[in-house]
C-alpha cells in the first residue's frame, strides 16, 4: 500500500483528544500528517514525520477534517426561487412549501433525480464536505420514498428514511391513514434502504404523538432515530429525541430550559441549521446557551429548495461565528467532530490513526479563516478516502 505525506501545514486541526492543547481541537503547528490505503496512519510535526513514498507540500497552510454535513435533504427535483422571493418581500416559511417539491419531485425520472443529486455532491465536495447524510421525503408515496433512498444509497451509507416530512396531499384529510403508511407499508418498503429514520415534528407536520409512533415503529425495524425538533416553534421535538435516545435532534431553534436540560443529560446530539435560519429570516438558534450547558453541537447546511439551499459548511461555519455566539475553534469542531458525532461515528471527523483519511486543505493560514474571511472559497484540495479529489 503506499503512504503520502502531506508536510508543511502551518496549522493542523485533529479534534484528537489526546493531544492536550488550549483549544478544543487538538491543534498541531508546522504539521504533517500520513496517510495510508484510504486511512490516516500518524500526525504530528513534520520534521517528526517518517519516510513515506510520496509527499505534498502544503505550503504553510491549514489542514482540517473534511467537513461532516449530517443533515441534507439532496433528492428532488425543481427548485422554490419564488417562494425565496416571496419570503424576502415579507411572506413568512411555513412546511405547507414541501408539497410543492414534492409534486415535482414524483414527476422527475430516477435519472434526473440523481443528476441533480451529484451535482450538489460535487458541489458540496469542492467546499470541503466528505461525508453527507441525505433523506427522503420529497416522494410520501411507498414508490417515491423507496426510490429517493436507493438513488441516496448509491452515494452515501448515511441515508435517512423522512417519510413523515409533512402529511402527504393525498391524505390531507386522513393524517392517521398516513401514519400508518408510514409506520406500515412504507417503511417496509423503505428500510432495507435506510440507517436512519427522521420525522418532521412541528405544527403542521406531526405533532409529539404520531412522531413518537413514527419513530418507535422504525426502531423496530432496526433503523435508528434523529429529529426534525423545534425549528419553527417550542415543541415536544426535541424532548422526544432525548427520551428515544435519537443520535441526533435538528435545528433547535426554540428551546426551554427544560429542552437544554434534556439534551445536556442524553447521548443526542445538538445539530444547528444556521442556513436554514439564514434563508428563511428566522431567529438564529443560541448556540452559546448549548455549548455552556455542556451538550454536543454539530452544524451541518440542511441543504434543500425551500429553507436552506446551500451545500457550503464554510459559509454556515461563518454564520454560526457571527450570530450564534460560537467562537471559530467551537464552530469547526462542530462541522466535523460534532457531524460525525450526530452520525455516531468515530472513523470521520478527525485526524488521527485509524481514522478515514478524509482532510480538507484550506488556501489559509489556519481555519479561523473559515469566518474570518466569509464568502471566500478557501478550499483548495480535498482528500476522500486518502484520495485527493479537489
Ligand atoms: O429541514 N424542516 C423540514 N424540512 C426542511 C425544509 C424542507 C422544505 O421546505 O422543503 C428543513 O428545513
Ligand atoms: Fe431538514
Amino acid at each position: 500500500m503506499s503512504s503520502t505525506v502531506i508536510s508543511n501545514i502551518a496549522t493542523l486541526v485533529t479534534n484528537d483528544p489526546s493531544l492536550r492543547d488550549d483549544s478544543p481541537l487538538g491543534l498541531v503547528r508546522d504539521a504533517a500528517v500520513v496517510i495510508e490505503g484510504d486511512r490516516v496512519v500518524w500526525t504530528g510535526e513534520s520534521r517528526k514525520a517518517p519516510a513515506t513514498d510520496n509527499r505534498v507540500d502544503a505550503g504553510g497552510r491549514a489542514v482540517l477534517p473534511g467537513f461532516v454535513d449530517s443533515h441534507s435533504h439532496l433528492v428532488f427535483a425543481g427548485d422554490r426561487t419564488e417562494e425565496f422571493n416571496a419570503r424576502m418581500s415579507g411572506r413568512a416559511y411555513g412546511a405547507g412549501g414541501i408539497r410543492t417539491t414534492v409534486a415535482a419531485t414524483r414527476a422527475a425520472a430516477d435519472a434526473e433525480l440523481e443528476a441533480n443529486l451529484v451535482r450538489l455532491l460535487d458541489e458540496a465536495l469542492r467546499q470541503g464536505t466528505t461525508t453527507f447524510e441525505t433523506k427522503s421525503g420529497y416522494g410520501l408515496t411507498v414508490e417515491d420514498e423507496a426510490r429517493a433512498l436507493r438513488l441516496a444509497a448509491r452515494h452515501t451509507d448515511e441515508v435517512t428514511y423522512l417519510g413523515a416530512h409533512v402529511v402527504a396531499p393525498e391524505y390531507a384529510e386522513d393524517p392517521a391513514g398516513y401514519v400508518a403508511l408510514v409506520t406500515g407499508e412504507m417503511l417496509d418498503a423503505c428500510a432495507p434502504h435506510a440507517r436512519w429514520i427522521d420525522v418532521f415534528c412541528e405544527e403542521g407536520a406531526f405533532d409529539g404523538d404520531q412522531a413518537r409512533a413514527i419513530l418507535t415503529a422504525g426502531k423496530a425495524r432496526g433503523l435508528h432515530p434523529r429529529v426534525h425538533a423545534n425549528q419553527l416553534s417550542y415543541g415536544p421535538g426535541v424532548r422526544l429525541a432525548v427520551e428515544l435516545d435519537a443520535a441526533s435532534a435538528d435545528h433547535c431553534t426554540h428551546l426551554t430550559d427544560a429542552d437544554v436540560d434534556a439534551l445536556a443529560g442524553g447521548n443526542t446530539v445538538a445539530t444547528l441549521l444556521p442556513g436554514a435560519e439564514f434563508s428563511t429570516r428566522a431567529e438564529w438558534p443560541d448556540a452559546r446557551r448549548l455549548l455552556d450547558a455542556g451538550v454536543t453541537v454539530a452544524l451541518s447546511t440542511d441543504c434543500n429548495p425551500g429553507s436552506s439551499f446551500t451545500s457550503s459548511v464554510p459559509f454556515c461555519v461563518a454564520l454560526a461565528v457571527r450570530d450564534m455566539g460560537m467562537t471559530p475553534d467551537e464552530a469547526v469542531r462542530a462541522a466535523t467532530a460534532g457531524g460525525a458525532a450526530a452520525l455516531r461515528r468515530d472513523d470521520i471527523g478527525r485526524l488521527a490513526p485509524g481514522a478515514y483519511a478524509d482532510l480538507t486543505l484550506l488556501d489559509a493560514p489556519s481555519h479561523v479563516h473559515l469566518a474570518y474571511r466569509p464568502g471566500v472559497p478557501l478550499v483548495a484540495g480535498v482528500w476522500r478516502r486518502g484520495v485527493r479529489r479537489v
